[in-house]
């Protein structure tokens, strides 16, 4: 009988009442398939400011790196909001687990679920069918440049008063888009066969690299794959207008960043978007969406997102493609039962068919 190590980072806002579902899914998949899974939980985001001053104390990086896999919820909320770059910010812990396991893949599958249609704000014969997945990089770019901000340089602001100036960089190694390009090129082998890789080459020098070592790794090594370069204003564009067109979106940090949020509403809610982040150690899956502060301890969280993270956990870090798709299938059957949270529900669902975070979790479990 198998035995997994999860490390649990549930954060802040929504996130401890969403991964406890995701818990509870792992449980029921765990008793299914004879496979034992064990917890240990950390701090994270702005819960371990407040209880140690850090974001992501030294104790919850021994955590995860000693684990089999890191499931982690969301991070971050009012409460640590500052423009200060000096305080610490829940977010840093994010980005700094990131980087310590050098997670420098993102996947964020975007996939429809035919019952929620209605949910979508484009229409039914934009999103039917839609199958695609964000390859977003995760630990270069502007997220991890140098930044700085001067206080008080004379001259710098309106008539030579004393103006401020901030600087963030944007700076790209040529290994470091090797191998997310590679990752792009092996899933769309296991997929439709087609990249569509996304830059601002018209204006960036990091993206003249990126393109020109996109297409060397693609002509060198995956000729079999068809790759399509797309500026990313036009992808923004492209992404709501006929989303059917993509299969692998590979992409840099940040651009990464704001193009899932976009994918995301095209399933209807940024609640069903889960992601993987890869790297040649421990994996960490966390949905895209963040903590939701304004919704947090109400019990109205939709968990979806999390336990179809916990599905990418089960195939991507413990090999169990079967459990994997029977999350996929639960998901499903329990929406074509008509079963929403409150943020893909639509005019035609019933009162009584909307439910809470726990609710929506048993009845994904019943049906595992
Ligand atoms: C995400 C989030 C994070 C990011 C934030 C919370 C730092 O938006 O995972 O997409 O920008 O990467
Ligand atoms: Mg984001």
């Amino acid at each position: 009988m198998s035995e997994f190590n999860v490390c649990l980072l549930a954060g802040d806002g929504i996130g401890p009442e969403i991964i406890a579902e995701g818990v509870k899914v792992l449980n029921a998949v765990g008793e299914k398939y004879g496979t034992t899974f064990k917890y240990t939980e950390a701090l994270i985001g702005g819960c371990a400011i407040d209880a140690t001053g850090s974001p992501l104390p030294e104790q919850t990086l021994e955590a995860a790196k000693a684990s089999d896999a890191v499931l982690l919820a969301a991070v971050g909320g009012p409460k640590w909001d500052t423009t200060d770059s000096t305080k610490p910010r829940p977010e840093q812990g994010l980005l700094a687990i990131r980087k310590e396991l050098g997670l420098y893949t993102n996947l964020r599958p975007v996939q429809i679920f035919n019952a929620l249609a209605g949910a979508s704000t484009l229409k039914p014969e934009v999103i039917d069918g839609v199958d695609l997945v964000i390859v977003r990089e995760l630990t270069g770019g502007l997220y991890f440049g140098q930044r700085n901000r001067y206080y008080d340089e004379p001259g710098a602001g309106a008539n030579g008063a004393p103006g401020q100036r901030a600087v963030d960089t944007l700076e790209y190694r040529e290994y470091e888009v090797e191998r997310i390009a590679r990752q792009a090129f092996e899933a769309a082998r296991t997929r439709r066969g087609r990249v569509h890789s996304i830059d601002k080459a018209n204006v960036l020098d990091t993206s003249r690299m990126w393109r020109e070592v996109v297409h060397r790794i693609h002509d060198q090594e995956y000729p079999d794959v068809e790759l399509i370069d797309m500026l990313v204003d036009n992808t923004a564009m492209q992404l709501i207008n006929w989303p059917k067109q993509f299969d692998v979106v590979v992409t840099e940090n940040m651009f990464g960043d704001i193009l899932s949020d976009e994918a995301a509403q095209i399933t209807g809610s940024l609640g069903m978007l889960a992601s993987a982040s890869l790297g040649d150690g421990v994996s960490l899956y966390e949905p895209s969406h963040g903590s939701a502060p304004d919704i947090a301890g109400k019990g109205i969280a939709n968990p979806i997102a999390q336990i179809l993270s916990v599905g990418m956990m089960l195939q991507y870090s413990f090999g169990m493609t079967e459990a994997a798709a029977d999350i996929t299938r639960a998901i499903t059957e329990v929406l074509d039962e008509g079963w929403r949270t409150g943020d893909i529900k639509d005019d035609t669902t019933p009162a009584e068919k909307v439910v809470g975070t726990v609710q929506m979790g048993d009845l994904i479990v019943s049906h595992l």
